[in-house]
């Protein structure tokens, strides 16, 4: 349970104990890292990608942060409501967050949806645990949650949708870092399958 400190409000949502809307809150915390977290991460990617398919990477991920942006608003004032103040500030995400900073630079746009595939990962399962560990206590933090992790379960769909192949497989699939992520999707297999299919052409 919770401990009273001056982070915490004299109050809580009614019908909780101030110890469970407490610990509700600031369980949220590290959501509102992970989210602000991802906002800054997706830009990064935005300002960074190129190569052929650069518009359609670029303007894709605009939505997604915006919608994200709104996501953690809702988790800071969802915070606040339970009594726990907020922090949003950066060194505070730098200080507390459990990942590092997303290792991907100026790259084509297959090489940034196979690594923020990765990203995304982390994001929603430690989305789903919080969201399992409010259940029982708290099924407004509950839906709000669930609300957010449809969309950014949505969101690495389009993602993943960039590096599966016809039959389902992702280009990535088994790495366990975003430079691997990244290099998965440099195949040479996809020039030698242009030339083949070239040849195929003239014939
Ligand atoms: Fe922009």
């Amino acid at each position: 349970m919770a401990k009273k400190s001056t982070k915490n409000a004299d109050f809580t949502v009614p019908g909780l104990s101030i110890e469970q809307g407490h610990a509700v809150g600031q369980l949220l915390q590290q959501r509102l890292h992970a989210l602000n977290d991802l906002q800054l991460t997706l830009k990064h990617a935005h300002w960074n990608v190129v190569g052929p398919n650069f518009i359609a990477v670029h303007e894709m991920l605009d939505p997604q942060i915006e919608e994200v942006r709104g996501y953690v608003d809702d988790l800071a004032e969802r915070m606040a409501t339970m009594g726990v103040s907020p922090t949003g500030l950066p060194g505070a995400i730098v200080a507390e967050r459990t990942w590092d900073d997303y290792s991907v630079g100026r790259a084509p746009g297959v090489e940034h949806l196979a690594a923020l595939d990765l990203v995304y990962d982390g994001v929603i399962q430690d989305h789903r645990e919080a969201l399992a560990r409010v259940s029982d206590v708290d099924p407004i933090t509950e839906d709000m949650l669930i609300g957010q992790v449809r969309g950014l379960e949505l969101f690495q769909w389009f993602m993943r949708s960039h590096i599966e192949s016809g039959s389902g497989e992702l280009q990535n699939a088994g790495v366990r870092t975003e430079e691997a992520a990244a290099k998965s999707v440099k195949s040479p297999k996809a020039g030698k399958s242009a030339k083949t299919a070239r040849g195929a052409r003239k014939k």
